[in-house]
């Protein structure tokens, strides 16, 4: 069976989650409640000294949720609604297409939970990703490489229509509860963790849901919140991860009207970026991480003051295999 998805209508948002009382570590026991409440912590040595003082820069880490990325709170909060919503049952098998993370989150939702997953992945997602996933022992359909997220999400499209009683297809790009996993989670945390001082928010966009649902959450708490997307600078980058919307099947739950302002980051200086956040913050941040920052540190130098939040989605250690970021014939860094 599929799930039947339905887009928001543009600005027709409520203020408060929609279960307050439900977010998902109150539904939830065991390894799965300890999705979310990652570590908030701030920059320093990696800031250029044309920040003034009284900017302040902080990074959430998201490889602390349990699968090691931002996408546990997504996956967690689209399999409990589909519960909820009776189209899930122990012994079903989900259906998605992932360029990596969302399929780890997923398999280990998954299997905590009693059902099977069938993942539509790039053939050319990483040696890490691959074998995290075989671990768990995911049915894995491997999709052109050259056609990228897309081409998986074409052919998870495809097999979720040709086997509708087989799959439950859980479209991560076109479904809520990616995004409400963020109004419910990932903002409040973060104004909690900011004592209401945040005054900027940006992050990386891929299905936007981590944007999209943070943003919404903390607009309504504080509507002079500004809000800065980040996407790669070209169709062709090496920021695993994120969408270059403009060439890309774009995703229903991405509203480009919220950010108030649109970056798009540079693939080798954000890489930099991610090896300078090792070397000099002691952080091994994934390659996204390093668009995340270099756009807070965009914002940053443009204010006299302010509190800027960003989020790191997962840990290098998920790209180790990647020679050209981490490799260790790469020169030292340091101050
Ligand atoms: C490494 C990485 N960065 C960023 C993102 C973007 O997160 P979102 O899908 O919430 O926009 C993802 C999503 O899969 C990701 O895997």
């Amino acid at each position: 069976m599929t799930v039947p998805l339905s887009r928001p209508a543009r600005g027709a948002l409520t203020l408060a989650p929609t279960h307050p009382s439900r977010s998902f570590r109150d539904r939830v026991d065991g390894l799965l409640a300890r999705v979310g409440d990652t570590p908030l912590v701030r920059l320093r040595r990696i800031l250029p000294d044309d920040i003034g003082p009284e900017v302040e820069v902080w990074a959430k880490l998201e490889w602390f949720n349990p699968g090691g990325s931002v996408k546990d709170r997504a996956a967690l909060s689209m399999v409990l609604d589909a519960e909820e919503r009776g189209l899930l049952e122990p012994g079903d098998t989900i259906l998605d297409a992932s360029s990596g993370n969302t399929g780890i989150a997923y398999a280990m939702v998954a299997r905590a939970r009693g059902y099977h997953l069938t993942l539509c992945l790039p053939a050319n997602a990483n040696a890490e990703r691959k074998a995290v996933l075989a671990a768990y022992g995911v049915d894995v359909v491997e999709t052109d490489p050259l056609a990228g997220s897309d081409g998986a999400i074409e052919v998870a499209r495809r097999l979720a229509a040709e086997h509708p009683d087989r799959y439950v297809y859980l479209d991560q790009y076109n479904n809520d509860a990616n995004w409400r996993a963020h109004f419910d989670t990932t903002g409040p945390e973060i104004w909690r963790d900011t004592g209401g001082r945040v005054t900027h928010w940006v992050a990386g966009l891929g299905t936007s849901g981590s944007f999209t649902g943070t943003t919404r959450y903390l607009r309504a708490r504080n509507p002079d919140i500004q809000a800065i997307s980040v996407q790669p600078d070209s169709p062709f980058h090496g920021l695993e991860g994120l969408k270059f919307m403009e060439t890309s099947i774009v995703p229903g739950i991405y509203d480009p009207d919220l950010a108030d302002q649109h970056l798009f980051a540079p693939t080798e200086e954000a890489l930099e970026l991610v090896r300078r956040l090792a070397a000099e913050e002691g952080l091994l941040a994934g390659l996204s991480s390093g668009a995340a920052v270099w756009g807070a540190i965009e914002v940053a130098r443009r204010l006299d003051r302010g509190v800027v939040v960003t989020l790191f989605p997962d840990s290098g250690e998920r790209y180790l295999s990647h020679g050209h970021v981490f490799g260790a014939g790469r020169r030292a860094h340091g101050r």
